[in-house]
């Protein structure tokens, strides 16, 4: 990737200082870094590495060099101090010059602030979100939907062909479960449950029939758990109890089974049901993705994989990458001389049939064949790290140089508190919270929130709010933290609209429309941008100016965390801006002017940031 644009007041500061001190411009633009007190400067530069061919003592070549850049008629119009600091250099920019360079190309580009093309003709296909059809959407997909969405927004916005794969666990013993119990309700009232609730009737299907099976393994559990004291009698009624469900619990088992083989040899009526269950459970969930701004370039699933399986299989076999062990078809991780052995990769069960990991294997070959990636990622949660180690490894031995272009993007876990109670994301009951009821609960209590803050406002509006306000705030939420840690989710914390929060940013967008509102439509095109003169201006050019750096950042690190950050504190400048200037009642028009093409570019630059988060930007709230 290349490096990151600087705005023309720092190009001027870069070229001068390379021309003093005979250092690359690209090596000093990676010395350059904020001083750790804004009182200090806009930035510091360490001494160290000019020091060297001096002959000097960065402390003296500091002094030195700073006595030499005053003298430098460039810098005289664009810099205002420079001063040592120890070992350090402190340069402090001319906020107006700053100003001037920074804001009208911002302006200009609108939407495509700090975008490039630099990523064209380089694939990224992210794999996200990938639910299971027969089990929860659970909050580990809601991360996974959420950072792989950004990620997708973010590469885009640098030129990159983006291909989205939403990869549906929708292939399985599973699926023969579904079937059985679909064959067993009531037909018309299945077929409206379906309709309406998706996944999660699917999910009640499979959980229903499932009843026999798990009560008879936990009593069986019970029965052999040496830490169970029976009393005396109970011995008796379970053995009972096992004795009848176990011919039941054998019995769906069977069917299931054979229904799913039966799938498998690609039975046409199976085949159609199978594929209405994915469609309507699609359909169902894409209302959620919808409400979460996000759409995907492939549906492709695990089942979509079946007929590549068994031509990879013999492919394999005949290259001599695959093995027998202990009656699996593998593909062998370890070197000869390792010590600690890796387990091999299994491709084909004992029982003859294919796994995840088998699918895993059809499909990253698959996208290679058809996309062409430049970066193949995998936004999965952190407890499928070896799998996908396993898998990068397998494709290795298989002979594919890209394996090095595949990459497993984890993160941690989320937990939920209610009340003093941290929680897994799980309700009454053990129940999962199904994705639309959870972003369902949060509009709700935001809808509350608006209607004591804005009782004027007409309810619909309240509606578009509380929706844009309700969902951003856990959208933000899950991004604000690096996405390796573990995340509890606070519904009260998660809107507070003084916080680090998607609110707080939301309101800051909303106060910056505001003004711009009030003052009406008409801003000068070229307002006198060196009146902006007030440290608390430069702070927010400052910020605005940093977003190109944090967006191929958070490319690189896939991190949409770094623009999370960005926007609290282009925030908080703006709001130390706001709080401290005015800028409908500035000193004059011309001041007035300038500060309302500040306030201009705030808005366009933190809009930015929210959309690339999947957060929506009201401009009243
Ligand atoms: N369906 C899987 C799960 O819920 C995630 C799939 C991730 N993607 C993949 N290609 N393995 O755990």
């Amino acid at each position: 990737m290349s490096a990151s644009p600087a705005n023309p007041v720092l190009q001027t500061l870069l070229g001068r200082l390379s021309a003093a001190t005979k250092l690359p411009r690209e090596q000093l633009s990676g010395m350059l870094r904020p001083p750790p007190k804004a009182e200090m400067g806009d930035y510091a530069l360490p001494c160290h590495a000019i020091a060297g061919p001096r002959k000097q003592k960065p402390d003296q070549a500091a002094i030195d060099l700073a006595a030499e850049l005053a003298l430098d008629p460039h810098l005289k119009p664009i810099v205002i101090s420079i001063e040592p600091a120890g070992a350090f250099l402190n340069f402090r920019l001319d906020p107006g010059a700053l100003c001037a360079a920074v804001l009208p190309p911002l302006r200009a580009a609108g939407e495509a602030y700090g975008g490039s093309d630099e990523g064209a003709g380089q694939t990224i296909v992210i794999d996200y979100s990938s639910p299971n059809i027969a089990k929860p959407f659970h909050v580990g997909h809601l991360m996974s939907t959420v950072l792989g969405a950004s990620l997708a927004r973010i590469f885009r916005a640098l030129g990159h062909p983006v291909v989205g794969v939403n990869h549906l666990g929708d292939w399985g013993t599973q699926c023969g479960y579904q079937f059985l119990a679909w064959k067993q309700a009531n037909p018309s009232e299945r077929e409206v449950q379906l309709a309406a609730r998706g996944i999660d009737y699917l999910v009640d299907l499979y959980v229903e029939i499932n009843r026999p099976g798990k009560e008879l393994t936990s009593l069986k559990d019970r029965l052999l758990d040496k830490n169970v004291a029976l009393q005396p009698g109970e011995r008796v009624e379970t053995e009972k109890r096992i004795a009848e469900l176990a011919p039941v619990a054998e019995e769906i088992e069977r069917k299931a089974r054979e229904l799913f083989r039966k799938l498998e040899e690609g039975d046409p009526d199976l085949r159609i049901l199978w594929e209405r269950f994915r469609t309507k459970t699609l359909n169902v969930l894409q209302l959620s993705y919808d409400r979460l701004g996000v759409a995907f370039e492939s549906t492709a699933g695990e089942g979509f994989y079946e007929p590549f399986l068994l031509p990879l299989i013999e492919d394999l076999k005949q290259r001599g990458i695959l093995f027998e062990s202990e009656g699996c078809w593998v593909i062998p991780l370890s070197e000869p001389r390792e010590k600690k052995k890796k387990p091999p990769f299994i491709v084909v069960k004992t029982d003859g049939t294919t796994k995840y990991d088998t699918r895993d294997l059809a499909a990253a070959i698959y996208r290679k064949t058809t996309y062409d990636f430049a970066q193949n990622l995998y936004v999965v949660d952190v407890r499928q790290s070896l799998h996908f180690q396993g898998l990068f490894k397998a494709l290795e031995k298989c002979g594919y140089e890209w394996a090095k272009d595949c990459r497993h993007v984890s993160y941690g876990l989320m937990q939920i508190k209610e009340g003093d109670a941290t929680l897994p994301m799980t309700t009454r009951g053990g129940r999962m919270i199904p994705l639309g009821e959870l972003l369902d609960r949060m509009v709700g209590i935001v809808r509350e929130i608006v209607n004591e803050k804005n009782p004027a406002l007409p309810p619909e509006q309240k509606d578009r709010v509380a929706e844009a306000v309700g969902v951003g705030a856990i959208i933000f939420w899950i991004q604000a933290r690096r996405r390796s840690s573990n995340i509890v989710f606070d519904w009260k914390e998660a809107t507070n609209p003084d916080g680090d929060t998607g609110p707080y940013v939301q309101y800051t967008h909303a106060r910056a429309c505001s003004i711009l509102r009030k003052h009406g439509t008409y801003i000068p095109d070229q307002p006198d941008l060196t009146l902006l003169r007030e440290p608390e201006e430069a702070a927010v050019v400052k910020a605005l100016d940093e977003f190109p750096r944090v967006l191929r950042a958070a490319a690189e690190g896939y991190e949409p965390s770094l623009v999370a950050t960005w926007l609290v504190s282009a925030s908080r400048s703006f709001n130390d801006f706001y709080n401290k200037r005015q800028v409908l009642k500035a000193e004059s028009a011309a001041l007035r002017d300038a500060r309302l093409a500040l306030v201009d570019a705030a808005r366009l630059g933190i809009a930015r940031g929210l959309k690339l988060l999947g957060v929506t930007a009201p401009e009243e709230m």
